[in-house]
């Protein structure tokens, strides 16, 4: 019988990173549990990108991070992702004139033939409404299919972390719900999944546990069920004098 926790499958410890002289991260302490959504929230450039792009191995970076017992504080990001991690980056353009199988395919370079056809059709189905149109060239689907598109190229690698950096940008209420369905659909299966949403209703509806970040620095973490959340998250974006309404 375990007499402990089980170890995280992400733990980041004391992580700082910025871009050359420009400090951006001071510190952080996170961690996911496998098969875990945790939402990750904060104001415009308090430095949610740069922390997924710290953990990725995108940007350079002091401290800790340990990936399924395994230390990848010094590893890049070819490496993450070969270990399990992988972030599907904000903005994420996909190849508009190639056709939406061909994307998916070259998503999963290195794979092995049938391997790597059997991948692509598994990423496919979170997305029928895609997988329908494998033919087309990508140009041809919408923003919200552009966008299932790019998850569907994060889940070829068959992640055990996929990292998404605001996979709702741009798109309708009814494409966002779509999209995030994904994301419950992929912790049913096992996955766990890092979200950074500016829609935080919709965030913390979905996900299991919430950071928000200001500054650079983790300034809540906390389960999303509990008590006075919205009133919490809004201190710790703007501080005690908070007047602001949250955006939702
Ligand atoms: N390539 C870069 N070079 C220099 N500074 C950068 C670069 N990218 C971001 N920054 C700065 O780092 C800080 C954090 O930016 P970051 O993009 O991580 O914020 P964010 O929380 O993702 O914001 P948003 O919600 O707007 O996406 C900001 O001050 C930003 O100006
Ligand atoms: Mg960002």
């Amino acid at each position: 019988m375990p007499t402990s926790a089980p170890e995280a499958l992400l733990k980041v410890s004391g992580l700082s990173a910025g871009y050359g002289k420009i400090g951006v991260l001071n510190g952080i302490d996170l961690t996911i549990g496998a098969g875990e959504i945790v939402a990750l929230l904060g104001p415009n450039g308090a430095g949610k990108s740069t922390l997924l792009k710290a953990i990725s191995g995108l940007l350079p970076r002091t401290g800790t991070i340990t990936f399924g017992g395994q230390d990848i504080s010094k590893t890049g990001p070819r490496e993450a992702v070969n270990a399990g991690l992988v972030h599907v980056v904000e903005g994420h353009r996909v190849f508009t004139q190639l056709s939406v199988y061909d994307n998916v395919m070259l998503a999963g370079y290195g794979l092995k033939g049938a391997v790597l056809g059997e991948r692509v059709e598994e990423a496919l189905a979170f997305f029928p409404e895609i997988a329908a149109k494998r033919n087309d060239r990508a140009v041809t689907l919408s923003g919200g299919q552009q966008q299932m598109l790019a998850v569907a190229q994060g889940l070829v690698r068959r992640p055990r972390l996929l990292m998404l950096d605001e996979p709702s940008a741009g798109l309708s209420p009814v494409l966002v719900d779509r999209v995030l369905a994904a994301a419950a659909q992929l912790r049913d299966a096992g996955t766990a999944v890092l979200l950074v949403e500016q829609l935080i209703e919709k965030a913390l509806k979905l996900a299991d546990r919430v950071y928000a970040l200001a500054r650079g620095s983790i300034v809540l973490e906390a389960r999303t069920n509990e008590d006075d959340l919205p009133n919490r998250l809004e201190h710790a974006y703007f501080g005690q004098d908070a007047s602001a309404p949250l955006a939702s």
